[in-house]
């Protein structure tokens, strides 16, 4: 299956009326794009470049510079697991190899149905709950491989 997103071109254009389609405002632009997406969509890319005159290596720019605009398909949920020393000695590798299996995608990767994407990061500042991992905004520690399996399924 390919991963695509349907577009609401009506939202992308108030996005753009948002910020008077003021190329200055390209990186609030792709922010609240990805707030809604979690990545920008190809689709998008060459409306920005029209309607906000600016070149396309700009929009490759900014989604190279921050970490939390990308230009790839990311799940709606983003199933980050520390690897941070803390988590990492209590057993972080077995929990990422559990949702690899889980997920059918490796580190990095996204599901299919654009459902989830599996990252590894560093330190969450929860180290005396290790191993860890968020999803989106929530954390959940004192994992082993069958919890952290069963907290991903409760979000499908
Ligand atoms: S090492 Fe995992 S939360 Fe600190």
């Amino acid at each position: 299956m390919e991963n695509t997103v349907e577009i609401d071109w009506q939202k992308m254009d108030e996005i753009i009326d948002k910020y008077q389609s003021n190329r200055e405002a390209l990186l609030m632009i792709m922010q609240d794009i990805s707030d809604i997406y979690n990545y920008v969509p190809p689709e998008v890319i060459p409306v920005l470049i029209q309607k906000l005159n600016v070149p396309e290596s700009l929009i490759y720019g900014v989604a190279t510079f921050y970490k939390t605009i990308s230009l790839e398909p990311r799940g709606k949920y983003i199933v980050s697991v520390c690897t941070g020393t803390a988590c990492h000695v209590r057993g972080a590798d077995k929990i990422m190899d559990a949702l690899e299996e889980r997920l059918a995608i490796k580190e990095g990767q996204t599901t299919d149905d654009l459902l989830f994407t599996l990252e590894g990061v560093r330190c969450i500042g929860c180290c005396a709950s290790g191993p860890v991992l968020n999803v989106n905004q929530e954390t959940h520690g004192g994992l082993d491989r069958t919890s952290a399996v069963k907290t991903v399924d409760s979000y499908s």
